[in-house]
């Protein structure tokens, strides 16, 4: 048998020591796992939390071994390179925070063992992530566990896989089960068994393999019916593993999108990161939970679950629920050319990891990767070396990536996985909705037999801020709506895009970020970090995408209302919608998902939708002033620093693009300084970016005054000002 203890308690933190027994020798902090240094000042803006080389220590208690026992050490998620030493011996080094890893301890136990465990989150050029917009938390924040096995056991030492892997292949009504296993130790036979079935497999070079059929098989059938099977196998030594599969069919079609078992399966769905306030990236099962309840109530049927190989639980609960996935590694925004190594051992131990889980449809080789530094030969070379690795340990699945926006669609990366996606921001960090559009558009025209995906879209919005004109760059609650309602119907005029994710389902923690009225803190999410608070653009995707009766009037937030008539958003899934002010019926309006009512103010009124029993309220009152508490910034947000007759002509002013500025050596400069003072604002990712030429080329467009505006209180009035009198003076023709 294999014996599982859970080794999460009793344990010390030591922030800092030479060596191991300087460690197991230091005071330190008692500690439970999971557990993250940066839970705090990961998630408190500044750009500055602890990244360094911490310690775990604990007494590892072994049950004494038989000839025939071995212990393992199991480390399901070290942050981000661990070393493992045992009564003083170091036993393992591993590269890769997001994956699980194990050690052969049974040659050092002593009567009394001593664990120590550093862990190191540092900057360097070999171990991605290095640069990106989420906090890089340091620590062992999954679980740690202590298996006691036969010396001829199921392997435990391979790229930290389950040492079986499940192929289901469908053939007409039945399908065709192939089951591989690996074993290390004298293993001599593995007895399999699925669905009441069982066969025999002789261990030669350390594997056994079998193949069932399964008639009129159950299909692993999506969100509607997630069936999953269990494959055991049970070795002449005792060590018996099992594991569940799916069957299930999957397909990408250019211009009709992803098919799950040969039926159009549009995957409609949003992107996780996994934190969560307060505790880091150290979760219980209960959070991972909570997360996918969240996530299924607003009717998504896929995750893309980014940037990096996500807990075994939270992939198994996808299996049971039939969400649709993407799985990646955090090869993002700077390739690093000492880093190679580094991709292409995550990856395999993504792939080997996770192989069997039904609810993984693909393997993201990279996020945004041409972000800082472009394309390069070492990059495509490190891409392709990741593609056929990727072929090479799965047959099932395709490759994909996420472009960013800024990559030009003819480049050879574009291509070189088996499917495609981008991350989109206009209407966001620049541009206008509708070009998102039209970038699609141009996209399948040029290459209409390519599959093409929306792997990120995005506006942040803090919930604090709400506005009766919500525009680009405002970071109120209202323009997060009507940001996400373009979309949302963009997409739905577009079913050849075999996937969209909405980034991100969850606020999370970007400890550079200093923006939008809160630090640390990515607000693009549909919820709040803390879960407690669902935004109005939440209910957006939950009209379009739930299939459970609901009305939500948008606007909860938004009670002073300055305007003399307002305007109501109601979003449902129900035909026709009814709304009362003051318990007095005024208009019933039929209609699909979003229905719009304009109302009268003159004191303090109850605004009330109704459909049927379903009822939502909102209280709002009607004042003299704008609340510039709803505005973020100094004196608010989006504010018009200027009259029209402010502006000398012939001279160069914010009003003008970047484009024009930067074409004046004297304008140029001044406008470069204010950008590279508002980008380090940003965090690392705008760092890097902001002289990507392809960006900078897209940036050109842009007038200085929407930029100001974006950066809210990154720059003060004053500065407006002095910035517009200082190229005020620099005349435009010479
Ligand atoms: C990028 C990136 C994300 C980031 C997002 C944003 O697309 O992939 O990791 O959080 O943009 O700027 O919000």
């Amino acid at each position: 048998m294999r014996n599982i203890t859970l080794l999460n308690k009793d344990w010390k933190f030591v922030k800092s020591a030479e060596t191991a027994s300087a460690a197991l020798a230091a005071q330190g902090e008692a500690v439970t796992l999971p557990h993250t240094w940066n839970a705090k000042d990961g998630q408190d803006g500044g750009n500055d939390y602890y990244r360094g080389t911490c310690w775990y220590t604990k007494e590892l208690n072994v049950p004494t071994l038989s000839e025939d026992e071995e212990a393992w050490l199991e480390f399901t998620g070290a942050a981000m390179t661990a070393d493992v030493y045992v009564n003083g011996e170091k036993l393992a080094h591993h590269e890769g925070g997001y994956s699980t890893f194990r050690v052969n301890i049974t040659e050092y136990l002593k009567e009394e063992n001593e664990l120590a465990v550093s862990v190191d989150n540092s900057d360097n050029d070999r171990v991605y992530p290095q640069k990106a917009d989420f906090t890089f938390y340091g620590g062992l924040y999954r679980e740690v566990n202590l298996l006691i096995v036969p010396k001829a056991h199921f392997a435990l030492g391979y790229a930290g896989g389950p040492g079986i892997k499940v192929t289901p292949e469908i053939e007409g009504n039945n399908a065709k089960v192939t089951v591989e296993t690996w074993t290390e130790g004298p293993a001599k036979t593995v007895t399999f068994s699925v669905d009441g079935q069982c066969a025999e497999a002789e261990v030669k070079d350390g594997m056994a393999c079998a193949v069932f059929t399964l008639e009129n098989v159950h299909l692993w059938n999506g969100v509607e019916d997630p069936y999953l099977y269990t494959m055991k196998a049970a070795l002449d030594s005792g060590d018996e593993i099992s594991t569940r599969f799916g069957c299930r069919t999957i397909a990408f079609d250019p211009n009709e999108g992803f098919f799950l078992n040969g039926k159009s399966y549009p995957l409609r769905g949003v992107s996780r990161h996994q934190d969560r306030l307060g505790v880091g990236n150290a979760l219980t099962k209960e959070m991972h939970e909570e997360d996918l309840d969240i996530i299924m109530e607003m009717g998504a049927n896929t995750i893309r679950l980014a940037h990096y190989q996500h807990a075994q639980f939270f992939y198994d609960l996808c299996d049971e629920r039939g969400i649709i996935t993407w799985a990646e590694i955090p090869y993002i925004t700077q390739h690093m050319p000492n880093g190679r190594e580094n991709t292409l051992s995550q990856m395999k131990e993504l792939v080997v990891q996770n192989y069997n889980h039904p609810c993984i449809v693909c393997w993201g080789l990279s996020n945004e990767i041409s972000a800082s530094g472009g394309v390069t030969d070492d990059l495509l070379e490190n891409h392709r070396l990741l593609n056929d690795l990727c072929h090479s340990l799965d047959k099932t699945r395709p490759t994909t990536m996420a472009h960013v926006f800024m990559l030009e669609i003819e480049s050879p990366l574009v291509n070189l996985p088996d499917i495609a996606s981008y991350n989109l921001y206009f209407g966001w960090y620049l541009g206008e909705l509708p070009q998102n559009d039209s970038f699609f558009d141009e996209y399948h025209e040029k290459y209409p037999d390519r599959c093409i995906g929306f792997s990120e879209y995005g506006a942040d919005a803090n919930a604090a801020y709400q506005s009766s004109a919500p525009e680009r760059g405002d970071y109120t609650e209202s323009y997060q709506v009507v940001y996400h309602d373009h979309i949302i119907n963009m997409i739905e005029a577009r079913p050849f895009m075999w996937a969209t994710h909405v980034w991100n389902m969850f606020d999370f923690a970007a400890d550079g970020r200093d923006e939008g009225g809160k630090n640390g803190q990515n607000q693009k999410g549909l919820v709040t970090m803390d879960r407690k608070l669902k935004k109005d653009a939440f209910y957006v995707y939950k009209a379009h995408w739930s299939k459970e009766p609901f009305v939500h009037v948008c606007g909860s937030r938004y009670v002073d209302r300055a305007e003399e008539v307002t305007e109501v958003k109601v979003y449902s899934n129900q035909p026709q919608v009814t709304l009362f002010v003051d318990g007095e019926e005024k208009e019933t309006k039929s209609g699909k998902y979003l229905f719009t009512f304009e109302v009268p103010l003159s004191g303090e009124h109850e605004i009330t939708a109704k459909s049927g029993d379903l009822s939502d309220s909102i209280k709002v009152r009607k004042v003299a002033e704008p609340n510039m508490a709803y505005q973020f910034g100094e004196k608010g947000g989006v504010v018009n620093w200027f009259d029209k007759e402010d502006f000398k002509p012939g001279y160069f002013s914010i009003k003008d693009t970047l484009g024009v500025l930067k074409s004046h050596p004297v304008a140029g400069a001044i406008v470069n300084k204010l950008m590279d003072g508002a980008s380090a604002k940003r965090g690392d990712v705008a760092e890097s970016v902001k002289d990507n030429p392809a960006l900078q080329k897209m940036m050109a467009a842009m007038s200085l005054e929407s930029m100001l505006k974006q950066a809210g209180d990154a720059v003060t009035e004053e500065q407006v000002k002095q910035l517009n009198a200082a190229l005020q003076q620099i005349p435009k023709a010479e």
